[in-house]
């Protein structure tokens, strides 16, 4: 017979927290909450059509390239589908930002709400026909006002980690500056041990285990991307906010993320985040090289 004490009857989802924490929240109206629930909903039916991908060919290329010209999976499509009809149906939105879309979103007048949610509705998506863990980025801004919610609570990440995570085959094109930091987590001349190596190419996954295991993730610009690759809006500052929230940094090299003034909505900024103490010894290389 099992355990009944091992198992969970009062268990903390997602919907159960967000209720709650709109019920708390003085003054909230409810729009709120019933935003982040259909985005909720998008992203369990995202879930369901990843497992299924194989067995409803949803695997390979659309044949089209994504605005950031990177190639579009049909599964890219038909969560870029999910997350923008679920949150229209919401009536939370004004407008809304895709990694899938080149133009801004508007949200129809008879549907419109104060929110504009930025999203990347399928991250890693290079690694879907691997099975390798993929996710949906969002984040959440009041209108006019660049404000971000805060979804999970007490989440911290240990001040320094033993892993470093970039992908390393750009050193040829890497910054000086980025070699010599991962030359010294390889080759540590202060007695100290050399760093661990894994890179998913998830972002959402690589910052999943830095934000558990503690370390750094890295996604520095390099000589064929002066910018990076990953896009301010939907995906380095909501995993920055996430991050800053447990404690950690994160950084563009040369300015804290966050506040980073946006001037269009498909920007990249070069991104490293992680642990405070990595991330600052990151910077020092930095520094060294100017
Ligand atoms: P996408 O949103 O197009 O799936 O991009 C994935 C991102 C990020 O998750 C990952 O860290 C990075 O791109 C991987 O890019 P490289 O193949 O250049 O390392
Ligand atoms: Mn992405
Ligand atoms: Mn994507």
């Amino acid at each position: 017979m099992s355990d009944r004490s091992t198992f969970d009857t009062d268990v903390w989802t997602l919907t159960r927290f967000v209720m709650e924490m709109g019920r708390k929240a003085k003054g909230a109206t409810g729009e709120l909450t019933q935003l982040i629930n259909s985005m909720l909903t998008a992203i369990k039916a995202i879930s369901s059509a990843v497992r299924k991908a194989g067995l409803a060919h949803l695997q390979g290329l659309a044949g089209s390239v994504n605005v950031t010209g990177d190639d579009v999976k049909k599964l890219d499509v038909l969560s870029n589908d999910l997350v923008i009809n679920m949150l229209r149906a919401s009536f939370g939105t004004c407008c809304m930002v895709s990694e899938e879309n080149k133009e801004l979103i508007v949200t129809p007048k008879d549907k419109r709400g104060k929110y504009v949610v930025c999203f990347d509705p399928l991250d890693g998506s290079s690694n879907i026909d691997c099975l390798a863990s993929i996710g949906t980025i969002f984040a959440i801004y009041k209108r006019a006002i660049g404000e971000f919610i805060l979804t999970e609570k007490n989440v911290r990440i240990k001040p320094r980690g033993k892993i470093y995570s970039l992908n390393e085959g750009y050193a040829k094109y890497f910054h000086a500056s980025v070699n010599d930091y991962i030359r010294h987590k390889k080759h540590p001349e202060d007695g100290s041990s050399p760093y661990g190596a894994r890179y998913v190419g998830s972002m959402v996954s690589d910052v999943h285990r830095t934000i558990t295991y503690g370390g750094i993730f890295l996604y520095p610009a390099n000589e064929k991307s002066p910018e990076g690759k990953l896009r301010l809006l939907y995906e380095c500052n909501p995993i920055a906010f996430l991050v800053e929230q447990a404690g950690g940094l994160a950084s563009t090299g040369t300015q804290r993320v966050l506040e980073v003034q946006p001037k269009a909505i498909h920007q990249r900024v070069p991104f490293v985040v992680g642990s405070p103490d990595d991330v600052n010894e990151y910077l020092s290389f930095v520094r060294k090289h100017q």
